[in-house]
């Protein structure tokens, strides 16, 4: 059967004090609307429908990117309301419709899948979860289905008290959902409509709703900065399990900070805090050693980064490249076994198979205005502090002399050294010592 989804995300957010709509928040490197959209078409839902507040279009720009369509709620009434608003768009969709919240990243596919699956035995399909928490709507149950939703406001003591919690996943048929929830009245302590009476109307068509069961930990929503943090910190284990399962070597996960989309191959090793921000491979037989930082960055099988590299976008290390402690590589293919190994700033470059670069090596790329390519051959060897003034060219195997200011281009095999010649005066520092050691002793 084919299906629809509704993602919620129009609400204001104000419990995060932020400026930023709170579903552009990331988790993982990636806003919690991406992985709200993403588990929901890998559970196999074809058109997704995004609802937003009025001039969120960094939001609307964003669900575009991922390929979801948009509608705009006017005034956000509640959460059946914004459903609601997706009716101009899906309406008249033949299939079935799952309903989610923007603010629940830790959803999965496998659990959308299940709860389509459970909707086509009984009718509907609700999520739910055992929590404490004041945050959730109660769910009550009555003869194995749903007997309603009561929102812990709404709700009186022996509802209160009742564990069972809202996750916010609704699936049903889609004509039949967009005609309940054009019943939905506001009478509750907020005078909102809300999604959650759904269940109600559909009740009072005979239609069944199954309440299927999840864990907290992958159900969680997020309303406040605190339970950011706390989904980022789950999120981050399940990214590092992932990785050990892959075959990852990892010395200490913990401290190891993974994006949604990192790709670390089987072999690769990761040492203590290292932090992969978004866009970054790790081939198979690589090592990551402590306190390094990678940003959409490619490492070639075998090649050694770090400690204390930093790789951004751009960054592309083919076979067995060394990049050392301090070292900074922007924009640049590091050809198959080149090595910079201290206190070096490459950007807008490319550094030939089995060049070596020196420590202190500078490309000074940037003029102000424009950006400007350094090329250096094959098997070149680049001094100690040589400042590489590009747009230049260093051929195959030539060297530069240590200190040197590069500004023109050097031919294939050539030295090119541009410094002061060294002067030696005999004697000169003993006649210093001895006239400073005089003028003190005349003081005193
Ligand atoms: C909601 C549920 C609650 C559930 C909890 C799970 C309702 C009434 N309550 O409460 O039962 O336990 O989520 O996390 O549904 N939104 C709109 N337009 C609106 C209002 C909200 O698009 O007018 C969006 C928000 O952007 C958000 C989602 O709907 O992504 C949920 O809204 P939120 O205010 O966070 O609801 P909760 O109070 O968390
Ligand atoms: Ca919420």
């Amino acid at each position: 059967m084919t299906r629809a989804g509704i993602i919620l995300a129009a609400g204001q957010g104000t419990r995060m004090k932020s400026a930023k709509p709170k579903v552009m928040h990331e988790v993982a490197g990636l806003p919690m609307l991406g992985h709200v959209i993403a588990a929901v078409k890998a559970a196999g839902v074809g058109r997704v429908v995004v609802v937003t507040a009025p001039g969120a279009e960094e939001v609307r720009a964003f669900a575009a990117s991922m390929g979801a369509e948009s509608v705009v709620q006017d005034k956000q009434l509640g959460t059946g309301h914004a459903a609601a608003c997706a009716a101009p768009l899906l309406g008249n969709f033949a299939g079935e419709l799952v309903v989610a919240y923007g603010d629940m990243p830790l959803a999965t596919a496998a659990t959308f899948e299940e709860s389509f699956a459970a909707r086509a035995k009984a009718g509907m399909a609700i999520v739910a979860f055992e929590s404490q928490s004041k945050a959730y709507g109660r769910v009550i149950v009555d003869d194995g289905f749903l007997y309603r939703i009561i929102e812990y406001k709404d709700a009186n003591e022996e509802q209160r008290a009742v564990t069972l919690c809202n996750a916010g996943i609704m699936a049903a048929d889609t004509k039949s959902f967009f005609h309940w929830a054009a019943k939905l009245e506001n009478k509750n302590t907020q005078s909102e409509f809300y999604l959650t009476d759904v269940p109600t109307f559909a009740k009072a068509d005979g239609v069944n709703c199954a309440v299927m069961i999840a864990e907290e930990r992958d159900m969680m929503g997020v309303n406040s900065r605190a339970e950011l943090a706390a989904c980022e910190a789950v999120m981050q284990q399940r990214l590092r399990a992932k990785a050990l399962d892959a075959g990852v070597g990892m010395l200490a996960p913990d401290t190891v900070y993974l994006s949604y989309d990192t790709i670390l191959e089987a072999d690769a090793q990761i040492g203590p805090y290292v932090v992969f921000g978004p866009g970054v491979t790790v081939r198979s037989g690589a090592q990551i050693k402590a306190f390094s930082h990678l940003e959409g960055a490619v490492v070639g099988n075998g090649s050694l980064v770090g400690p204390y590299a930093r790789l951004r976008p751009g960054a592309v290390l083919e076979e067995d490249v060394h990049i050392g402690n301090f070292v900074e590589v922007k924009k640049a293919r590091i050809e198959k076994g080149a090595k910079a190994n201290h206190l070096t700033y490459i950007g807008d470059a490319r550094v030939g198979a089995g060049a070596n670069i020196g420590a202190g090596t500078i490309t000074c790329n940037y003029d102000g205005f424009d950006k400007h390519f350094t090329d250096i051959g094959a098997g070149a060897f680049i001094g100690s502090d040589t400042a590489l003034v590009a747009p230049v060219k260093i051929g195959d195997g030539a060297i530069t002399g240590a200190g040197s200011v590069i500004t023109k281009d050097v031919e294939s095999n050539a030295l090119a050294v541009s410094r002061g010649e060294q002067k030696q005066i005999s004697g000169w520092a003993e006649r210093f010592r001895s006239r400073k050691k005089a003028e003190k002793a005349r003081k005193k």
